[in-house]
């Protein structure tokens, strides 16, 4: 049986899977990502990582492509470009991984690959116009339009995360200030609360944590357990994110915008004041007409086996 490696990079970790062509996940795993590295050092870890998984499965399927999402990566050049969570700076990750494949490879962006894994496997089936936003250590997003997905004249459209909220705001890893991800994503929420600590005195266990030590998935726990503090971040990382999917959605018009990602696990803390938000910033002839849903794939699998679809609809294309 073929199938190909779908893999993820995210500021955080890497995902990698050995997906067949129907969307089976054979085998998946992660590694750190290791942000503050360089891309060489990350795919020599890879590499290993798959080369040893594969040993388990080289009797019974056989390798054909790989491909891969990440973060300001570039469809048409193969390339990553100064990825604002990532130390890269520019790298041809298309050229760079022949050192340690001879497989054809694709490269997208990470929230382009999480859309494409929602269309064909997942909480997208069937609808022309969606949005993907995935919040992790940054906010990506991944545009469809009438079936197909947005890449725009270079490559790179759907910076959703990099669209200014605040004028002078919060210092963003793109260089700029007040970008949406500096607050809404897994990242941003754990500055909102930190800022929330300095500014307020409101009560919380949360004020024992370190900036480094606090995940967003303990701020949830903080939310769910009634701690005041934790549920005010919750309720003003949606008030921005409603906010700005209201303006997403009079570019784009969506059928649904689908959240994923680390942070969009916390359920209904993140997706009840998210919809609250979004319909109050809705244009009248949009209200009451846009979905927001859950991703259909668990975890981190849903950008692997977009990755992995990237790469099958590439060998189609060759008929490989
Ligand atoms: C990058 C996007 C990426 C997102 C999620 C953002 O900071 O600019 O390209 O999709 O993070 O990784
Ligand atoms: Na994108
Ligand atoms: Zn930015």
């Amino acid at each position: 049986t073929k199938v190909t490696i779908g893999v993820d990079i995210g500021g955080t970790n890497t995902v990698f899977g050995f997906v067949d062509k129907n969307g089976k996940i054979i085998y998946s795993s992660s590694i750190p990502t290791h942000s503050d590295k360089d891309a060489n050092q990350l795919f020599e870890r890879l590499f290993n990582e798959i080369n040893t998984s594969y040993k388990k499965f080289e009797n019974e399927y056989k390798l054909v492509g790989i491909g891969i999402g990440a973060p300001n990566a570039n469809y048409y050049k193969g390339t990553v470009e100064m990825p604002p969570n990532l130390n890269w700076g520019m790298v041809n990750v298309l050229e760079l991984i022949k050192r340690y494949t001879p497989l054809p490879s694709a490269i997208t962006n990470d929230a382009n690959a999480a859309a494409i894994g929602e269309m064909i496997f997942g909480a997208a089936k069937g609808m022309k116009n969606f949005i993907v936003i995935t919040l992790g250590t940054g906010l990506g997003s991944g545009i469809i339009v009438n079936g197909d997905l947005v890449y725009g004249n270079d490559g790179f459209a759907g910076e959703i995360g990099h669209t200014i909220v605040f004028p002078n705001g919060r210092e963003c890893g793109c260089g700029r200030k007040g970008c949406l991800e500096t607050y809404a994503s897994a990242t941003g929420i754990r500055r909102t609360v930190f800022e929330l600590i300095s500014s307020t005195n409101i009560q919380s266990k949360l004020r024992e944590k370190s900036f480094e030590e606090l995940t967003s998935k303990e701020i949830a726990d903080a939310a769910n357990a009634g701690d005041k503090l934790a549920l005010a971040a919750f309720d003003y990382t949606a008030k921005i994110l409603g906010m700005k999917l209201a303006d997403s959605v009079a570019y784009l018009s969506p059928e649904a915008i689908i959240l994923f990602g680390g942070l969009a696990l916390a359920g209904d803390l993140i997706f009840e004041p998210t919809k609250k938000y979004l319909e109050e910033n809705l244009l009248n002839i949009f209200k009451n007409k846009v979905k927001i849903l859950p991703s259909a794939l668990p975890g981190a699998e849903a950008a692997v086996l977009g990755s992995s679809a990237l790469i099958w609809n590439e060998l189609a294309k060759k008929n490989l």
